[in-house]
């Protein structure tokens, strides 16, 4: 019989060092009221040098294993949703595994930007349904820091760094994961992308001197795609499921923008008591937002076993969906 993947454990790791939009004011012509009212975001967290996105990764990963009480050993699974991955290759899943010590788990990364930690879930799912797999973790997790250009003020006051993760295993209650819906537009990578670095614009000294290795983004195109398509995709999977937003007990959305997510929650017509938003304190931290978001809903108290949760992502590429579940966990 087929089995519903369910999430264990939730976890989360974000750097120390705090940059503010007070900060940003000394580096770009920018103002804290500015991005306040047009992102939501106040505050942001920036690793330091000398560490990448498995470092934060793995920190996340330990986390997880504590609080499931667990050994890294008995992980089958890592799957890392990142687009800022420490290097080309090997994997930052590969890394992570080496970092915790899960010595008997495989490991790939997933590359979906904004909806990294979407698409692997569903990937990871995929793994406890089939029965191949009792324990997957699946984590989203960016370093944007490495890849913003800090004189750009379209892009640099955005963005911020951390990690998240969720333990899968197989539900034996009626809880997990009931449905993804996903979906891609490759017709909008020129809308948000980071050109060079790859086959195509493999690193020169014109593709530095251009900034074509940070990511570049036609911010307006990408609002008008993800205020409409967040709502979209979280509202069909409900009707779908014959669920209203009534039935929900938290919504949990991507955070890139506050506006977008205000759009959504009007279109499911549900109060903001029902909502996860943390973007003021870390901006958008790319796959990293919606695990970091359910983590501290979930320390807060704001989830008990059994209680309607949906997630919806949209990011580059285009890439978008959402997931229905039902919480697997009580309160902490
Ligand atoms: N400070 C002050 N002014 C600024 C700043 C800044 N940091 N950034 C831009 N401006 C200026 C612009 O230059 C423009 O000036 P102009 O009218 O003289 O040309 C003016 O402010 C208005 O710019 P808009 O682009 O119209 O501002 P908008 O209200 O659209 O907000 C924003 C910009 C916040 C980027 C918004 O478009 C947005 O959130 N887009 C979506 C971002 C997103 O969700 N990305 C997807 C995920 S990322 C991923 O997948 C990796």
């Amino acid at each position: 019989m087929l089995r519903r993947a369910k999430i264990s454990a939730v976890s989360h790791y974000v750097p120390e060092k705090v940059l503010t939009n007070h900060d940003l004011e000394q580096m770009v012509d920018t103002n804290d009221e500015w991005i306040q009212t047009r992102t939501g975001i106040r505050e942001r967290r920036i690793l330091e040098d000398g560490k990448a996105t498995s470092d934060m990764a793995a920190e996340a990963v330990r986390k997880l294993c504590e609080q499931r009480g667990i050994d890294p050993l008995e992980i089958d699974l890592i799957i890392v949703g990142t687009i800022t991955p420490d290097m080309f290759f090997p994997s930052t899943g590969n890394l992570v595994q080496d970092k915790v010590g899960a010595k008997n788990a495989w490991s790939y990364d997933v590359a979906a930007a904004c909806s990294g930690f979407l698409f692997a879930l569903s990937s990871g799912a995929q793994f406890i349904t089939s029965g191949m797999h009792k324990k997957v973790v699946v984590v989203g997790a960016d370093k944007m820091s490495a890849i913003v250009n800090y004189k750009d003020r379209n892009t640099c006051v955005l963005f911020g760094d951390a990690a998240g993760a969720v333990l899968l295993e197989p539900d034996e209650e009626d809880t997990g994961i009931i449905d993804f819906m996903l979906h891609t537009d490759g017709h909008g990578s020129e809308s948000l992308q980071m050109k060079a670095g790859g086959s195509l614009y493999p690193a020169t000294l014109r593709t530095v001197a251009n900034d074509w290795h940070f990511i570049y983004q036609d911010g307006k195109q990408v609002f008008k795609f993800a205020v409409q398509r967040m709502a979209d995709v979280s509202v069909k999977i409900l009707e779908k499921h014959n669920y209203t937003g009534d039935d929900l007990k938290l919504f949990v959305p991507h955070q890139a923008n506050l506006r977008i997510i205000d759009a959504a929650v009007k279109r499911l017509g549900i109060s903001n008591d029902k909502v996860m938003i943390n973007i003021g304190n870390y901006g958008n931290t790319t796959a990293a937002t919606i695990p970091l978001a359910l983590s501290e809903a979930y320390q807060e108290g704001r989830l008990d076993k059994n209680d309607l949760v949906l997630f919806a992502t949209f990011g580059g590429g285009f890439t978008w969906g959402s997931s229905l579940l039902k919480w697997a966990m009580p309160k902490p």
